[in-house]
């Protein structure tokens, strides 16, 4: 039996909401080009990086694109995610989450966060979070997105405490996999909840207590 020493939370759709600027980023781009695109679409792009996530939302689309057109269209969608990032407030954590840190802290357990994105720093500041976590990995030093371990194993690796002894926290099908793959116990949430390679499951971070969080026992 491992005692839990360090949690590592992804950041979009589990600190924060941001899932809802992604989907409607790609959404005024798909409209824009033409390409069929809903909210059952964008569930597919959850936890996937931002190339990885065009070429999904490719999938439907009637012409064929050139590389340029697409690193064109990455860049016209980033655009507007950041516009609408210019929104976020510390008020935007999701609920339970300032809880639940605060909680991890006094306990003495690490907390990092392991993201795709490659607006992460940018995010951490808008709400306030800038300087609270041991560690910080995301998509800007990663080269394989979830369900790739590679940023929950760095995220480790950064706060040195070894895979067995950490927990994920994932909002994502494809993060509960990565973090599987990492050798670490997964919490899931929201949309991630349904996953059956979950070890713990919970609507949302103010369903579940530090004690069962921190337990190993299996869901
Ligand atoms: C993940 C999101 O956290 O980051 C994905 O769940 C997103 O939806 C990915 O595509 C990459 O984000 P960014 O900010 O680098 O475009
Ligand atoms: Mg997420």
């Amino acid at each position: 039996m491992h005692k839990t020493a360090a949690v590592i939370f992804d950041l979009d759709g589990v600190i924060v909401s941001t899932d809802e600027f992604h989907y409607l980023a790609w959404k005024e781009l798909a409209d824009a080009e033409g390409i069929p695109f809903d909210r059952e679409d964008n569930e597919r792009l959850r936890g996937v990086s931002r190339m990885e996530s065009l070429d999904i939302l490719l999938e439907k689309a009637l012409k064929p694109y050139s590389d340029a057109n697409k690193a064109d269209m990455a860049e016209r969608k980033n655009a507007m995610y950041r516009g609408l990032l210019e929104r976020l407030s510390p008020a935007d954590l999701l609920t339970g989450v300032a809880e639940v840190i605060d909680g991890l802290r006094l306990r003495g357990v690490k907390i990092a966060i392991g993201s795709s994105s490659k607006n992460a720093s940018r995010i951490l500041k808008a709400i306030g979070l800038a300087d609270t976590f041991d560690a910080v990995a995301d998509g800007t030093h990663i080269t394989r997105s979830k369900p790739d371990p590679e940023v929950f194993t760095l995220a480790a690796h950064l706060v040195g405490i070894p895979p067995e002894q950490c927990l994920v926290v994932e909002d994502a099908h494809a993060g509960v996999e990565a973090g599987v793959a990492a050798g670490m116990r997964v919490l899931a949430v929201g949309p991630a909840a349904d996953h059956p390679s979950a070890t713990l499951r919970a609507k949302d971070l103010s369903a579940i207590s530090l004690d069962e969080m921190l337990s190993h026992r299996t869901a």
